[in-house]
């Protein structure tokens, strides 16, 4: 197995033992409160892991800057900055749905420079270093090689304000739903991704999530072999609401043109 740094080794560590404090509270009846839209929920869980995961942090890179699901930025200037989603499919995890994930990424000198995303369930980590390749475990990812759509199995996701705001997904998904041999909802896009760079999906696409729902999985995917950009089929995907494509190069480029024509029908 390629050696992995430092920075990975902890990023790994502190993910398994946040799966542990997930996997502990998973399907004990957990309560649940509403943040911004009635559908985007948090638990207690949310948060326990998100503290521990923030505290290990905190102590091993001290003047390092967090961005945190839970409690947003931490620190200033321009340190290398983690990224951190504690509990990746909440509602899942809520509702007793064994899919969900700890997403943790370290930000330096303008991009990803490390993902993991860890499976509690599953106890599957999914990680890659920029130019290192992405790894399930010590197996080295490679992409799908599906050039068809009509062969592809496609995963996507719907955002929070999908209620109240028409631009919900639901045309894309349409589109892709009569011409790809399926397309899941799992409800992590953490978890999208690495399956993703896994081969078990040919492709992902998905509009208005958040950095740390896609900057782990996001860096697995391109060090698998995706091709990874804004709905544009072009531009970067890494914004304050990431909206991307994701998928081999070749069904990429079909992705998007579906993409873009159903944008101007
Ligand atoms: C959500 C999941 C889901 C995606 C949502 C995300 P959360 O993250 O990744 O798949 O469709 O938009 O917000 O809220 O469970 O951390
Ligand atoms: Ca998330
Ligand atoms: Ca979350």
């Amino acid at each position: 197995m390629v050696q992995q740094s430092g920075e990975v080794k902890f990023a790994v560590r502190t993910a398994r033992a946040a799966g542990k404090i997930l996997r502990a509270g998973f399907g004990k009846g957990v309560r649940v409160e509403h943040k911004s839209a009635e559908i985007d929920l948090v638990t207690e869980f949310d948060r326990r892991s998100e503290e521990f995961i923030l505290r290990r942090i905190q102590k091993a890179f001290p003047g390092h800057r967090i961005l945190a699901e839970e409690s947003g930025r931490r620190g200033e200037g321009d340190e290398p900055l983690w990224m951190v989603d504690p509990l990746d499919g909440t509602t899942n995890f809520a509702h007793g749905i064994p899919i969900f994930a700890v997403s943790i990424a370290l930000w330096e000198r303008g991009r990803v420079r490390l993902g993991v995303v860890f499976d509690p369930t599953r106890k599957e980590c999914f990680w890659a270093e920029r130019g290192k390749g992405a790894y399930l475990d010590g197996r080295r990812l490679r992409v799908s090689d599906t050039a068809e759509l009509r062969s592809s199995l496609l995963v996507t996701g719907f955002p929070y304000d999908a209620w109240s705001n028409p631009d919900n997904n639901l045309d894309h998904f349409a589109h892709f739903a009569v011409r790809s041999r399926g397309v899941r909802r799992l409800g992590s896009a953490a978890l999208d991704l690495a399956y993703l760079a896994a081969g078990r999906f040919d492709g992902y696409w998905e509009m208005r999530l958040a950095p740390w729902d896609v900057a782990a999985g996001g860096l697995i995917a391109e060090e698998a072999g995706a091709r990874v950009t804004a709905m544009d089929g072009e531009g970067p995907y890494l914004t304050e609401t990431p909206s991307l494509i994701a998928a081999n190069p070749v069904l990429h480029g079909k992705m998007t043109a579906i993409i873009l024509g159903s944008n101007e029908r």
